[in-house]
């Protein structure tokens, strides 16, 4: 087999076989195939597209090109859930501990930030001594032990990704939905869930615009998981504004352990309970949990008597966290400068434009540009209205938390075009849009 048929197949839109794919991916992960031909073929998948079978294909040959985590050891069922990624979502910080308090384990690898704010690893390293780079003995260890581990995930979690992704990166490739789809898949079906809960985010936040294409990214990734015998549901979810209050790393910690002590901003309290209901009626098999509201409302006292809260204790002590910190949350680290930003006109809030936000949080430095770079944990933005509020001039819109002065002057610069202000009512921004579940397709 030759590269150059495979890429000429591709480009001339047949569809690759299974072979093909198996040829590349294996061989690309060696080292046996050059960039400028990897970069073709991901250039014609590009226009081409792939149907369900080779996409489906392609996840399996990246989720086996490195080590498979088997948690059957460990873990009858194991749930995972997984974000598209957007502006203040500290979902998972919340959402592992509640579902830990059910009695439903929960093993996960996060990922760091490539974007506007730090990702899961970088937020939970805000916390001093808190390690996120665990041996698999020690992780299949506590998700055993305790029901609750969170950990980053090694290079040995479907190394063809992590190649791939990088040369996506430079040659314009990204925002090809199987791409997209194979990416995160890959690494999901490496990781040993059986179910899973993804967050599939639209709008001007997140990675997809519309909700026509959040709808298909997910449909995709729904059947992947359905072909290699995962349960899936995707959640279309929205990121036209920012999910909670804080934006940044530190910040948000200090936001996910208020939430976890019953309070904490509504939507985003009311977001976690959705994606925990989910992950813990899929790990209940349809048995013991079928009631959706009994599980909601379980889960709600859960955050209001500590329950969940005594789970992300345990998890931050098993992996030498400072729980000096999340008992006391002004220990997180903090920045130098506070600076409140007002509103100038009185109205309805007609939108709050998480990518402004997150050009904000970025321009701070709570994000990175490149990977490797370092974020600052302390900096980020507090965000106070939601689209639909009624404001009046002078009132706080935005507290920006900066380390410098040039970078508070250029968030500035960005949350002044963050909020747009309607004369007459508007209506809230729903939560989600919809439900995909691989077991109703
Ligand atoms: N996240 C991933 O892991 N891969 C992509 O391609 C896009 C987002």
């Amino acid at each position: 087999m030759r590269a150059v048929d495979i890429i000429q197949n591709k480009r001339d839109g047949q569809p690759l076989s299974a072979e093909e794919i198996h040829f590349f991916i294996e061989n690309y992960t060696k080292g046996d195939l050059p960039d400028y031909q990897a970069a073709a073929l991901l250039m014609a998948i590009y226009w081409r597209g792939m149907d369900r079978q080779e996409t489906v294909t392609l996840t399996q040959a990246m989720a086996h090109s490195g080590k498979m985590m088997d948690l059957s050891g460990v873990i009858d069922y194991a749930v995972d859930k997984h974000s598209s990624g957007g502006v203040g979502d500290k979902t998972t910080l919340v959402v592992l501990p509640l579902v830990a308090s059910m009695g439903v384990p929960v093993a996960k690898m996060s990922g760091r930030g490539l974007g506007f704010s730090g990702g899961t690893l970088d937020k939970l390293e805000s916390i001093a001594g808190y390690n996120v780079n665990l041996t698999d003995e020690q992780f299949l260890d506590l998700a055993g032990k305790n029901g609750i581990v969170l950990s980053g995930q090694t290079g040995e979690l479907a190394p063809a990704d992590g190649k791939i992704y990088a040369l996506r990166d430079v040659t314009a490739t990204v925002p090809s939905k199987p791409l997209i789809a194979s990416s995160i898949m890959s690494k999901k079906l490496a990781s040993g869930a059986n179910g899973m809960v993804l967050d599939v985010k639209w709008g001007n936040g997140a990675f997809m615009n519309t909700l026509e294409d959040a709808r298909e990214l997910a449909e995709i990734m729904v059947k992947i998981g359905a072909d290699d015998g995962r349960d899936v549901i995707a959640l279309l979810s929205d990121m036209n504004q920012p999910l909670g209050q804080a934006v940044g790393n530190a910040i948000e910690v200090v936001e996910a352990i208020d939430t976890l002590n019953g309070d904490g901003p509504a939507d985003f309290r009311a977001h976690c309970l959705e994606v925990a209901r989910y992950m813990v009626q899929l790990a209940g098999q349809g048995e013991k949990w079928t009631d959706a509201n009994a599980v909601h409302q379980q889960l709600e006292a859960h955050l209001d008597n500590g329950q969940a809260m005594d789970k992300f204790r345990l998890m931050v002590a098993a992996q030498g966290g400072d729980l000096k910190m999340i008992d006391d949350p002004s220990l997180l680290p903090s920045a130098k400068i506070r600076e409140d930003i007002l509103a100038t006109e009185s109205g309805y809030a007609e939108q709050v434009i998480a990518l402004e936000v997150a050009y904000a949080a970025n321009a701070l430095g709570a994000g990175r540009e490149k990977k490797g770079d370092p974020v600052d944990h302390a900096v980020g933005v507090m965000v106070y209205v939601n689209v639909g509020d009624q404001i009046s001039a002078g009132d706080r819109l935005f507290t920006i938390h900066a380390n410098s002065e040039a970078q508070l002057a250029e968030a500035k610069a960005y949350l002044s075009q963050a909020v747009k202000v309607a004369s007459s009512p508007v209506e809230p921004l729903p939560l989600f849009y919809g439900v995909i579940d691989s077991r109703t397709l």
